[in-house]
């Protein structure tokens, strides 16, 4: 039987792929953590574990990520299952949830709204995070096949009565039963939002496996928001709309913020950047 050491020093291994990767794939195959594959080089993996583990590096080696690999991903607190059919979760979304958090709590929202729900990461956290507020929350998406993985990671986190998912283009899905007079709505969005050129240059693991309806917008990436500020001018004494936050692409601030004039001239618009330093989410109070 080989051992955990006999995979970290075969050549066919260390030189094709990442170590990173090779040490979660490991772990995984085991069904152990990284600290354990780490200190435990000596372990012996039996014929099925060896099995399991050669057809995960063979799907790393054809570029697949590690998320589809596991069918998981780790997102503020939560982990949630993702598939084919939903983008995988990146760590700067989690700075849209904690702004998102932010200013629900010093506004009195009664209605959450998350715009191009995925997985559900952004809702779900939120949900779960503001589990003694009284809110309506709404996670929406065009992908049906989306919502149901959506649908379950609520359920993981016992919130699958709380969120409802609807399947729909943006706002259309809601109807006037969902909203009262005394509504307050606080919409969430990350919209697929890359321009041909950053999407045509994205690597193989996000092109090749990865919804591209879940990435690209025309307009230079920013197709999808201009017909989400277009519903909501319509819809906004219906559903009096208070805040809006939105991730965006750094290079889009400029366009972006005209686009908001265009629309909403009086509303008030605070950027914020990333861990990185790079403009991503747009706060916008109506
Ligand atoms: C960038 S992904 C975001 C997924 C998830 N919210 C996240 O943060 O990881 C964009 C999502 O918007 C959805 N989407 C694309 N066009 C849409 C539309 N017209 N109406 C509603 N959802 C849409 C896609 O199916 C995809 O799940």
């Amino acid at each position: 039987m080989p051992s955990v050491n006999d995979f970290f020093n075969d050549p066919v291994f260390f030189l094709s792929l990442d170590r990173i990767d090779l040490e979660l794939l490991l772990a995984h195959a085991l069904k152990k953590t990284r600290e354990f594959i780490l200190t435990h080089p000596e372990t012996r993996i039996t014929k099925k574990q060896e099995i399991f583990l050669l057809k995960s590096i063979a799907r790393r080696k054809k570029h697949e990520s590690i998320a589809h690999i596991f069918a998981k991903k780790d997102f503020c607190d939560l982990t949630l299952k993702v598939n084919r059919h939903t983008l995988i979760p990146r760590p700067e979304t989690e700075l849209l949830v904690n702004e998102s958090e932010k200013k629900i709590n010093t506004q009195k929202l009664n209605m959450v709204i998350d715009i191009g729900t995925g997985s559900g990461n952004i809702i779900i956290a939120i949900a779960k995070h503001l589990k003694n507020k009284k809110i309506n929350y709404f996670g929406i998406d065009i992908s049906p096949k989306a919502l149901s993985v959506a649908r379950c990671n609520a359920k993981k986190y016992n919130l699958n009565k709380k969120i409802k998912f609807i399947t729909g283009n943006l706002l259309t899905p809601l109807s006037k039963k969902n909203f009262s007079q005394k509504t307050k709505t606080f919409i969430v969005a990350n919209l697929p939002y890359l321009s041909k050129e950053i999407y045509s240059a994205c690597v193989p693991d996000v092109k090749n496996y990865e919804p591209k309806s879940a990435l690209y917008s025309s307009q230079e990436g920013l197709y999808h928001y201009k017909k989400l500020f277009q519903q909501i001018f319509f819809f906004q004494t219906q559903l009096n709309i208070k805040n809006i936050l939105i991730e965006f692409s750094p290079e889009q601030k400029k366009k972006l913020s005209l686009l908001i004039e265009s629309f909403f001239p009086n509303a008030k618009k605070q950027f914020i950047k990333d861990l990185a330093g790079k403009w991503r989410i747009c706060a916008i109070e109506l």
